[in-house]
């Protein structure tokens, strides 16, 4: 596939990295000029094209978002229509909202499905992924089963947690997050 990442900082390079090492197209972007990143891409995650968020969301199958909360509003809605569209975002603080994330992502980005997931690890713990139990929540069944493929391949065990009024149960306060528990423990959790 082609993937998207958008945020080079903590979590988008290990992302972009194990999407390489799966075979994946990547292209990498942050916020500004993409040749801003190009010396730190190189050597964080070699092989991703940093890009602009526009010429990376246009070409790609699947797009991470992977910038903090306080940014998403500057993304344009109308690049990621028809897209599908991980929400790996948490809010700091946990109790800013009463929705979760992906329900505001969902929200704003009208015509994109949207699946949230890779939230709930922290980017030190996500490489090598070893197998690692992760929620998956979306409202979007193919969306979901996209997404799930890809974190397969690329190394973890996707747990299906419902819609994404569940992703909720993968945001910060879960006893989900941040600790790594097994798929059976983690189905238990989101029950
Ligand atoms: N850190 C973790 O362990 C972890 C794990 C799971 C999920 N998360 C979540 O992942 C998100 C990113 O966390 P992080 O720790 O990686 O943050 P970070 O180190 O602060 O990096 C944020 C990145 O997002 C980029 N960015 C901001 N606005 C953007 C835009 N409009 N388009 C493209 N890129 C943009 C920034 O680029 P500029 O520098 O150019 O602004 C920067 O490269 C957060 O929502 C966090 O809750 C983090």
């Amino acid at each position: 596939m082609k993937v998207a990442v958008l945020g080079a900082g903590h979590v988008g390079p290990v992302i972009a990295r194990l999407a390489l090492a799966a075979g994946h197209e990547v292209a990498i972007a942050a916020s500004g000029d993409p040749a801003r990143i190009e010396m730190i891409i190189e050597f964080l995650a070699p092989g991703a094209r940093p890009r602009s968020t526009t010429d990376a969301v246009a070409d790609a199958d699947l797009v991470v978002l992977a910038i903090p909360w306080h940014r998403f509003a500057t993304l344009d809605p109308a690049l990621f229509a028809g897209k599908v569209v991980v929400d790996a975002m948490n809010h700091w603080p946990p109790a800013e909202a009463p929705l979760g994330t992906s329900e505001q992502v969902a929200a704003r980005l009208r015509g994109a499905r949207v699946v949230k997931t890779l939230n709930h690890v922290a980017y030190q713990d996500m490489e090598p992924p070893g197998g690692r139990a992760l929620g998956v929540a979306g409202d979007d069944r193919a969306a979901v089963e996209v997404v799930a493929a890809f974190l397969a391949g690329i190394g973890f065990d996707p747990v299906p947690v419902g819609g994404l009024v569940a992703g909720r149960l993968l945001e910060p306060g879960s006893p989900v997050f941040g600790v790594a528990v097994s798929r059976s423990e983690l189905e238990g959790e989101v029950q």
